[in-house]
């Protein structure tokens, strides 16, 4: 209602309200590089038009005369009660939307009281996003994102300066264990990691500080002056052991350490008892989509999943996150479950909550909303979906997250 009243004081909102009039307004503020990271999807992008098709082709039934004149969207999260059952998804090098990049996410999520979770490929390391999120409101939830690196040591240390910024979870990402074919950014001609400014959680490390000591027994690209220029932009704003190594003479060291480390495609399910002895955290995978996997997860001793194809941006031709979600909802039904891909709009994460999952995780949507008003227009696009949401659940007859799930009908498919 309170966004209604202030159209009717003339307010005209910042963010558009209709998520492909968003993607169109932000397309226009984001540079080539920016539209090509963000926007772009695996091979055809058939994965990306899959995730939409599989909301599209769910109705929802509502139900009438519900007496939904209290209603509550919360939901409880690994011991935290949270306003609204979404998350931000972790979004790497958002410096590519908006100068503030994590900043500015860190500070509207804090506002509203959304879970951030800290991308591994961050433009800003997690202290100063942590730090941000303080500053705006102590205790704002928050919870990283590991790619798992070559180095354990590293994997380690990442997870400790996690846990010592106050993140509730550890999101282990699975599917990116090598970069997807992405022919937007290979067409530009850049890993967009290093184009961004994406690798600040690395340069802040002091295990990767040492690691730079020594020489990568990798790949040995040669680097362009426009890479060295981002990595030491990023280095800059935090002075210190970075930036003194950095500008010692190492950062070519502090790029070539990166390539070297950053994926793991020798990864098995055997690896998870390592992390699992070394933290306390709830952990989630990020990435499952097969019922199998997810039953392997569980008895890895695993605490959720995040159901997810990464927004279309690794296996072309991979199954809908949302189709894959009811099999997988039956084959581990006691554990947490966010869908995760494609969710735009309040009729989606409502269709996802009916089909199993407990919450959803939104990505591309906000880094649009801070393309085009950085913090700000990320906190009114939270607000707007929060609305959204909380209208359409209301409407098809529910009071709160229960009644989605109370074995009313609440979906039908779409008819041929
Ligand atoms: C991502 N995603 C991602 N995932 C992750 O685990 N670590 C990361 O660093 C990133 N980086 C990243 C960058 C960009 C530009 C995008 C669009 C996505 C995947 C992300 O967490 C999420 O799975 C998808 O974005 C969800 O799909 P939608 O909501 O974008 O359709």
């Amino acid at each position: 209602q309170a966004i209604y009243t202030q159209g009717m004081a003339g307010r005209v909102p910042r963010i558009p309200p209709e998520p492909r009039a968003l993607a169109a307004a932000a397309a226009k503020a984001m540079t080539r590089a920016g539209r090509g990271y963000i926007d772009g999807g695996a091979g055809t992008e058939a994965t990306i038009g899959a995730n939409r098709a599989a909301f599209d082709g769910w109705q929802i039934v509502p139900r009438m005369l519900a007496d939904v004149s209290r209603r509550n969207t919360g939901i409880d999260l690994f011991g935290r009660r949270l306003a609204q059952p979404f998350l931000l998804s972790p979004i790497g090098v958002l410096d590519l939307a908006h100068p503030s990049a994590d900043i500015g996410v860190a500070e509207a999520a804090a506002s509203r009281g959304v879970p951030m979770i800290f991308s591994n490929q961050a433009s800003h390391p997690m202290e100063a996003c942590a730090d941000a999120m303080d500053a705006v409101a102590k205790d704002a939830p928050r919870w990283f994102q590991l790619y798992w690196p070559k180095s354990d040591a590293l994997a380690e240390s990442l997870v400790a300066r996690a846990e010592a910024c106050g993140c509730e979870a550890l999101v282990v990402t699975l599917d990116t264990t090598l970069l997807g074919w992405r022919p937007r950014d290979l067409t530009l001609g850049h890993l967009p990691f290093l184009h961004g400014r994406g690798i600040a959680q690395y340069t802040s490390d002091p295990v990767f500080q040492d690691l730079m000591a020594t020489a990568p027994t990798g790949e040995r690209p040669p680097i362009t002056w426009a890479t060295l220029k981002n990595a030491l932009a990023a280095a800059r704003r935090y002075p210190g052991p970075t930036w003194n190594a950095m500008t010692s003479g190492k950062a070519i060291a502090a790029v070539r350490q990166f390539i070297a480390t950053y994926s793991r495609p020798d990864l098995s399910w055997d690896d998870l008892a390592w992390l699992r002895e070394r933290t306390r955290l709830p952990i989630l995978l990020k990435g499952v989509l097969a019922p199998d996997d997810a039953r392997r997860a569980e008895a890895a001793g695993m605490d959720g999943l995040i159901v997810s194809n990464h927004g279309g941006r690794q296996v072309d031709g991979a199954i809908a996150s949302l189709d894959a979600l009811p099999a997988i909802a039956a084959a581990v039904p006691d554990m947490p479950l966010i869908l995760d891909s494609g969710v735009r709009t309040g009729a989606d994460i409502f269709k996802a909550l009916a089909l199993g999952a407990t919450a959803v995780g939104i990505g591309r949507p906000y880094a649009w909303a801070l393309a085009l008003g950085g913090r700000a227009g990320v906190a009114e696009w939270i607000d707007n979906t929060a609305a959204e949401f909380e209208l359409t659940m209301a409407l098809a007859g529910c009071r709160d997250i229960a009644d989605i799930t109370d074995g009313t009908a609440r979906l039908t498919r779409r008819g041929p």
